[in-house]
């Protein structure tokens, strides 16, 4: 029996952890304590889940005490991201399953610490990277394994994120570099880690152009300059394109699909917490982030990778090509059907022989968030790793660091102009 407690009552972490674990793995796993900086999130998370009413609650010092009373052989660390490293850490020390959304932590130094601490301890970490479940992206794991494209040469990934999911990072303590690590970690910790997966091959040296766009009291599309601004209450709404394009004037309702603040109208989502909004104002000026990357990635087995991101598109979605030496993989994908006005393609994985006709792969998909990925990885989390999948998906550590290396390389590369290698970063990894 996995005797679980989970440090961070996020909504991601109530969602996708604490949730199914209740309701659907509950023969095999137990939450036995909760912990998190503020009450209020322990008292959602119980009226949401009734069956957690009895679960012992814990505040950030209480850690060891919870170990010791709780008896939970994992952690599920899932709060903030700068408060990752803390609980991985200490459930290292205890020598427990240490489960962690991603991004493990929010800088390189920290990631290495984790990746040193792993060696010295019992336990273990796993990175919760779901995109990796994703069907179309296993398709294309296996396709590699299989030797379909040959030694892999380059990769060209282009990510798009649309104006309601992007704004929303600039809404939220992710819009901090402090708290999340910058979009450049945040987010491309996931595509990041994807390509390295894929390919197998470890990153080695990282370029990198960035700037904040959109959002910032510069955005083109900023009605008024002013700090402190919240969409819930401003007097703006109506002039605020990235507001009245998705929430409704009435009550702030979101008209569409809503991947950040779950269940919560806009209105309400303040009210789930004790000392914070995430519905800050997206043109304020303490913002510390970028919005808009290109890449260049080399790694050390010659694969080359040029990536952009982008977090404020009319679409959500990305092109990605692999080329190998013996034929390339390409695919497209527009994600949130729901958000995107113009009819969708199916997505379809097209090899491409060198010398050859094209094949056109029709995936089977899987049902759930995250292209069904999250679905999948709750089994391999929850049952253990499937014996017969036939290759490695679960991440560990050391793809966690790699990820996080990459990201940090991108934004110092877009600070101060120049090149960075990993080995600079991680020198603890070499
Ligand atoms: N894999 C994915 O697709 C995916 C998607 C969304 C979020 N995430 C990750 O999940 C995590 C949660 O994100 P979210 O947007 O749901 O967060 P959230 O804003 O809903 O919640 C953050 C929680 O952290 C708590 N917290 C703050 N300081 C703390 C501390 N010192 N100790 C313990 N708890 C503390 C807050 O009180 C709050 O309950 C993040 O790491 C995020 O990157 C992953």
């Amino acid at each position: 029996m996995n005797r679980i407690a989970v440090c961070g009552i996020s909504n991601r972490g109530m969602g996708m952890f604490v949730e199914p674990c209740v309701k659907k793995y509950n023969r095999e796993n137990k939450i036995v304590g909760l912990l998190d900086i503020d009450d209020k999130r322990v008292a959602i998370c119980k009226e949401r889940i009734p069956q957690l009413e009895d679960v012992a609650s814990y505040t950030p010092d209480q850690f060891d005490q919870m170990i010791d009373e709780t008896e939970a052989n994992t952690i599920i660390v899932t709060g903030r991201d700068d408060t990752h490293l803390f609980y991985i850490l200490k459930g290292l020390k205890r020598n427990l399953t240490v489960i962690t959304e991603k991004p493990m932590v929010t800088t390189a130094a920290d990631a290495a610490e984790v990746v040193e601490a792993e060696k010295n301890s019992k336990g273990k970490v796993i990175v919760a990277f779901n995109y990796r479940y994703n069907a179309v992206h296993r398709k294309i794991k296996e396709m590699i394994l299989e030797g379909k494209i040959g030694r892999v040469t380059s990769v060209d990934l282009n990510w798009y994120i649309d104006t309601y999911h992007g704004a929303s990072y600039f809404k939220r303590w992710n819009r901090l570099r402090e708290l999340s690590g910058g979009l450049s970690i945040h987010k491309s910790t996931h595509h990041f880690d994807l390509v390295n997966w894929w390919i197998n091959q470890n990153p080695a040296q990282v370029f990198a152009f960035g700037d904040l766009n959109y959002f910032g009291p510069n955005g083109e599309r900023n009605p008024s300059k002013k700090n402190g601004r919240h969409c819930v209450t401003c007097d703006e709404q109506l002039d605020c394109d990235y507001y009245s394009r998705w929430f409704s004037r009435t009550n702030g309702t979101a008209v569409a699909k809503d991947d950040h603040l779950k269940g919560n109208s806009f209105e309400g989502a303040y009210a789930d917490y004790t000392d914070y909004r995430p519905d800050q104002c997206i043109f304020d000026e303490d913002i510390t982030i970028e919005d808009t990357y290109t890449v260049t990635v080399k790694y050390d087995e010659g694969a080359l990778l040029s990536y952009s991101v982008n977090f404020s598109l009319p679409y959500e979605g990305y092109r990605l090509a692999i080329n190998g030496t013996k034929g390339r993989i390409e695919t497209t994908e527009f994600h949130e059907p729901s958000r995107i006005s113009f009819p969708i393609p199916e997505q379809t994985v097209d090899f491409f022989p060198i010398f050859g006709g094209k094949e056109s792969i029709h995936v089977v998909q899987s049902e759930g968030t995250h292209g069904g990925g999250d679905p999948l990885i709750q089994e391999d989390l929850f049952l253990g790793e499937n014996p017969n999948r036939g290759f490695d998906i679960m991440a560990g550590a050391e793809a966690g660091a790699w990820s996080i290396a990459m990201g940090e390389a991108v934004w110092r590369s877009v600070k101060d102009n120049r090149p960075y290698t990993i080995k600079e970063l991680v020198p603890q990894m070499y």
